[in-house]
């Protein structure tokens, strides 16, 4: 174990449910209801394929000028939020993992599809712990794609076999898979099936035990 790659919205922040409430929004001023379930198969993807799952939806072909405007309104909503969010929203044991994982040289990277993966990460002062930062303005194919742990890996010099990756998405769980990373999910079991090994949080995990895990012991 060389590395460990993060998502970090539902992971390290807590800001997977200000995505579901600007999404809801959005969807709802577009005539169409958005579930729990809706909000599952969105996260991790990028903002124009979030779009779109809400354009199919709600059965509207629109214009890219129309585009621009819906994810622009969804992103102000959000940004609304997310500037209102205290420095404590970073979920607990985040910054202890982090610090404990630094002191034991493993390399740690952002594998995020946001565009406000930066905005984000220094809201919540943990910027200093990324050897590399991988977000949705360095990518051009939205999870399941592996793309954004793939350059994730190669910025810190380790080999997907050697990285673990944390996921609280469906789709990111793929991405993870489908490059070749070990995936631990973030959240409940009977949702992330594509994990090796899922924890409702990062509460309990620590080097030693992830150690272990990595090496399936
Ligand atoms: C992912 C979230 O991390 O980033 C998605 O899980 C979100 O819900 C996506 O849509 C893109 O984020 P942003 O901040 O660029 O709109
Ligand atoms: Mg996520």
């Amino acid at each position: 174990m060389k590395a460990c790659i993060f998502d970090l919205d539902g992971v390290l922040v807590d800001t997977a449910k200000y995505h579901f409430i600007a999404w809801k929004r959005l969807a709802n001023e577009l005539g169409v209801d958005f579930t729990e379930h809706d909000n599952e198969q969105l996260k991790g993807l990028s903002r124009d394929a979030s779009l779109d799952y809400i354009l199919v939806k709600a059965s509207i072909i629109a214009t890219t000028s129309e585009r621009e405007v819906w994810k622009e309104r969804k992103n102000n909503w959000y940004l609304d939020l997310v500037n209102q969010m205290p420095e404590d929203e970073v979920l607990p044991n985040c910054k202890e993992l982090l610090a404990e994982l630094k002191k034991h040289n493993i390399k740690i990277a952002l594998g995020s599809a946001s565009k406000n993966a930066k905005l984000i990460l220094d809201r919540v002062n943990i910027t200093q712990y990324f050897d590399a930062i991988i977000d949705g303005s360095k990518t051009s194919k939205s999870k399941p794609d592996p793309e954004v742990f793939l350059l994730g890996a190669k910025e810190i010099a380790c080999q997907p076999e050697e990285c673990i990756v944390f996921e609280d998405a469906i789709s990111g769980l793929k991405a993870a898979k489908s490059g070749g990373f070990f995936a631990i999910g973030i959240g409940e079991e009977e949702v992330l099936t594509e994990a090796d090994i899922v924890f409702p949080n990062l509460l309990t995990l620590n080097y030693e035990q992830l150690l272990k895990i990595f090496r399936g012991e």
